[in-house]
């Protein structure tokens, strides 16, 4: 008997919901949990350059011998003029990047470089914040603490209170920063607020870990990645684990990478072999299907540019299914003050229902929702917006 002592584990947070939501068999169900885009129809699209560069990969590839172990050369230089744009090639002396299996990779490997550059640090993350933080950090070993960030209940930032609990983070915690769209909440800090939080990490001596997992879904892809920029310009040393799950619509391919600036360029090369030693002890190393076409897309100007503008139509059509949203609870709750909603970017936000009310809306109105109440404003349509309207704006508070 070896496994007797284990117990079954309740369902993740998150991707529980989705076996939960294809059991149900209402026809008028509506999923608004997992964090995935979708179109009107409720589809989630393969990206139309996604599906050009895939059919001319697919014709083209004579092999499947592996890639490189730190990834496929394109897609790390692609990725890396993504996140720091006019920047890049002032920072490419000191910039090391790794492939990873998607941003979760990342995430994973950059706990595991924290844990060996910095045995007993702490790892700090928002609260609330994304729930698979805390798999992934800890997973790498690193203690995690929560440092205030949104308040559910005023449906806004608290920037003091944050700002004064990373005062007191010992120099070289590891800051874990969500740049656009905070998931779950939506919330992200104003350019004065980013200030104001780089301000205190070179004063504390800290390491920022941007998690840039929405680039383009917020506001744009530059202005989204502005804060990581500012960061580069200012600070000797920090990390960004990049996801192009929702950005290129490559979810199950799972293709990201982690970006570090290092202290000084001769750190680079040291810093590659540490995160494929990471990644080799784990999965040995990143499949290659995803990164081949982010590297097509990104090298070939038509095709870049038609990422881009679906990219942006994705966007824009959030930005209109939280105007829709805001505009219905307006007219079935006019004592709600309801304008955080079109405030806040990309495809979360937390509601601020209680936890009976959320399992309720699921039994009796076949409406999935994270148990935070957060909600996937893209799984909003034509066909669901009033009905869900509805139904959540009793509860609301
Ligand atoms: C989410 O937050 O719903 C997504 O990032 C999917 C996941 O893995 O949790």
């Amino acid at each position: 008997m070896f496994f007797t002592s284990l117990k079954s584990l309740p369902p993740d947070s998150i991707l529980g919901l989705m076996s939960a939501f294809r059991q149900d068999l209402n026809p008028d169900k509506v999923d608004l949990s997992v964090g995935i885009y979708r179109e009107s129809s409720g589809e989630t699209p393969v990206m139309r350059a996604v599906r050009r560069a895939e059919a001319e990969i697919i014709n083209e590839q004579v092999t499947k011998a592996y890639i490189p172990p730190i990834g496929v050369e394109g897609f790390r230089a692609g990725v890396a003029e993504l996140v720091f744009g006019d920047e890049t090639n002032a920072l490419q002396p000191r910039t090391a990047c790794v492939q990873t299996v998607g941003g979760c990779g990342a995430l994973r490997v950059a706990g595991g470089l924290y844990k060996r550059a910095v045995d007993k640090g702490w790892a700090y993350v928002s609260a609330p914040t994304w729930g698979n933080h805390f798999g992934l950090l800890g997973g790498a070993g690193l203690n995690i603490t929560e440092y205030p960030y949104y308040d559910s209940e005023h449906h806004a930032l608290r920037i003091d209170q944050m700002l004064n609990y990373l005062r007191r983070a010992p120099p070289r915690s590891l800051i874990v920063l969500q740049v656009g769209c905070h998931n779950p909440s939506g919330a992200d800090p104003s350019d004065t607020e980013w200030d104001a939080i780089l301000d205190v990490i070179e004063a504390r001596s800290l390491l920022p870990l941007f998690d840039l997992a929405y680039q383009g879904m917020g506001t744009s892809i530059d202005a989204d990645a502005a804060p990581v920029r500012k960061a580069a310009k200012r600070l000797s040393a920090l990390m960004v684990a990049v996801s192009t799950s929702k950005n290129f619509g490559l979810y199950r391919e799972r293709t990201g990478a982690l970006l570090a600036i290092t202290e000084t360029p001769s750190q680079v090369e040291m810093l590659e072999s540490q995160m494929q030693d990471i990644a080799r002890g784990m999965y040995s190393m990143s499949p290659a299907h995803g990164a081949l076409i982010v590297d097509r897309i990104l090298d070939r100007p038509e095709l870049r540019a038609d990422w881009r503008d679906e990219l942006e139509a994705m966007r824009l059509r959030i930005i209109d299914l939280r105007r829709q949203l805001q505009a219905a609870l307006r007219t079935l709750r006019p004592d709600l003050d309801s304008g955080w909603l079109v405030e806040q970017r990309g495809m979360f936000s937390l509601l601020g229902i209680d936890r009976a009310d959320i399992d309720r809306l699921r039994s009796e109105h076949h409406i999935y929702m994270v148990g935070d109440s957060r909600i996937n404003i893209a799984g909003l349509n034509d066909h669901n917006l009033d009905m869900v309207a509805s139904a959540i704006a009793p509860l609301m508070k």
